[in-house]
């Protein structure tokens, strides 16, 4: 008996997924099963990548729910609204629904969940967070049997394939991001991408199936690699480190907490330097990779392509197939199997991280003087941070060479002796780093603070 699909969007991923129920041949026998009924797209006259027969496409996202033929809805418009008020549209109508959209699951996933629960049906997001890499369902299932320390991650493509390429070929921001976009790996207004936001909304659904309760969306701290100077990414490889858009999600504490009690947690998205040797270091291109810790299991990294019409497309065929292998068994009379429904059994709270642990990379505009580098290092000491490394680079640009000469109290003879220092800290608690950072910026050798990134 075959299922009634109903696609809402036809763009990068709408496009892959028909394109796997078209050629059901050699994969799992329920795919042949799948019966693309109805889609939706904005524009009618647009040419696609694969030919659909002309009445299969509307320009109505709420008729391609309606339609009785669509059994099980899946959301591949992206945006907020009207894809948001779409999916409870079909959960209003008992259709199960699949999507890819971590925007709105990020921000509307409660409400979301709870009207599914209402009324028996799943919404499966499979697609939502690293593209091809099964990663959900086995946060939600696989792993439910641990006690999940911390949850941190390479989870946007886009960025992670514009620093490879930055880092391995010297490209340029612009021309990267161009290509990104054009492999489809960009979302509508890529400013999600390389300001962080579609990590942080990633983040804030793995950390809510990590953790068992809805994180507050608008509460994790946020940085791009928009503002990402080349020249980091070039000092921190020749001191053996990488530099990454790393998302993290990690509870605060170790045992298990009260019953009852919300559970704290530091989440963030931040470039970040790993060291060469790091797990997430050879992570390239549009790859991601996700590094769950848990007691009992230890460390398990989750690897693959991250964004991309074919693997985001595998994982919203998956859901499908999930629903419709429950249909085939009868259905969920018997109500929702709270393993692969989203079920939530606590809270979770925010904290702002000023007592997280972590080690840092500064780089200085100074003036080129004897006893800088004491002074610097004599911050850091009375801050009780400890350094690691300290280099001293040769300043390259105009804007360190204008600082240091126009630094107030210039010693005659030193106008125009600039330097660029770069300090790796030891792992220091974050408020003793800034109580440093402080003192340092206020020196009159500092001409600026040109840089500051976390170090794992
Ligand atoms: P896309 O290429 O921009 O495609 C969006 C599709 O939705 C287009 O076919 C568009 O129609 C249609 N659409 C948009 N608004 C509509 C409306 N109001 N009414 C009817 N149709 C509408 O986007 P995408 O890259 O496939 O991404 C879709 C979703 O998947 C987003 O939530 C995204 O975050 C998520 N996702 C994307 C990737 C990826 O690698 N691209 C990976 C994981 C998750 P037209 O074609 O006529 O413009
Ligand atoms: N724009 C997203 C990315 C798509 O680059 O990771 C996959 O979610």
């Amino acid at each position: 008996m075959t299922i009634g699909i109903g696609l809402l969007g036809l763009g990068t991923v709408g496009a892959g997924v028909a394109a796997i129920l078209a050629s059901p041949e050699g994969r799992h026998p329920l795919v042949a099963e799948l019966e693309l009924r109805r889609v939706a797209v904005r524009d009618l006259s647009r040419p696609r990548p694969l030919q659909l027969a002309a009445e299969l496409l509307s320009t109505s996202p709420e008729a391609v729910v309606d339609d009785p033929a669509v059994e099980i809805v899946v959301e591949v418009m992206g945006g907020l609204e009207p894809a948001r008020s779409l999916i409870l549209r079909a959960i209003a109508a008992g259709k199960p629904v699949v999507t890819a959209n971590k925007a709105v699951i990020a921000r509307f996933g409660e409400e979301i969940a709870a009207a599914a629960a209402a009324k028996g049906v799943y919404v499966l997001i499979e697609a939502a967070v690293g593209g091809g890499i099964p990663i959900i369902e086995p946060l939600k299932q696989s792993l439910g049997g641990n006690r999940i320390q911390r949850v941190s991650g390479i989870i946007n493509g886009t960025t992670n394939y514009i620093l490879s390429r930055m880092a391995d070929e010297g490209a340029a921001y612009a021309d990267v991001l161009a290509d990104a976009q054009r492999l489809g790996y960009a979302e509508a207004d890529p400013a999600a991408d390389v300001q962080g936001g579609d990590a942080a909304d990633k983040i804030a659904i793995l950390a809510g199936l990590a953790y068992g309760g809805p994180v507050p969306r608008a509460g994790i701290a946020t940085e791009g690699i928009d503002r990402l100077d080349a020249r980091d990414v070039a000092y921190a490889a020749q001191l053996g480190f990488v530099v990454k858009l790393v998302a993290t999600a990690e509870r605060l504490g170790s045992g298990a907490p009260a019953p009852g009690e919300p559970i704290s947690l530091d989440v963030r998205v931040h470039p970040t330097l790993l060291p060469k040797q790091h797990p997430l270091a050879g992570v390239h291109g549009v790859n991601n990779a996700i590094l769950v810790e848990g007691d009992p299991v230890g460390q398990v990294m989750f690897y693959g392509p991250g964004a991309g019409a074919g693997p985001t497309a595998s994982a919203v065929v998956a859901d499908i197939l999930n629903i419709a292998g429950i249909r085939q068994v009868g259905g969920s009379e018997a109500g929702l199997d709270p393993l692969l429904a989203a079920s939530s059994w606590r809270q979770c709270e925010l904290v702002d991280g000023s007592s997280s642990r972590h080690r840092n990379y500064v780089r200085l505009h100074t003036r080129d003087e004897a006893g800088v580098i004491g002074r610097i290092g004599s911050c850091f000491g009375a801050a009780g941070v400890s350094i690691q490394s300290i280099v001293q680079f040769e300043a390259r640009d105009g804007e360190a060479e204008a600082e240091a000469s126009s630094a107030e109290g210039s010693a005659e003879g030193s106008a125009g002796a600039k330097a660029e220092i770069v300090v790796i800290t030891h792992e220091v608690q974050e408020d003793q780093f800034r109580q440093a950072l402080a003192a340092i910026a206020n020196l009159s050798d500092v001409t600026k603070v040109a840089a500051c990134l976390r170090t794992l």
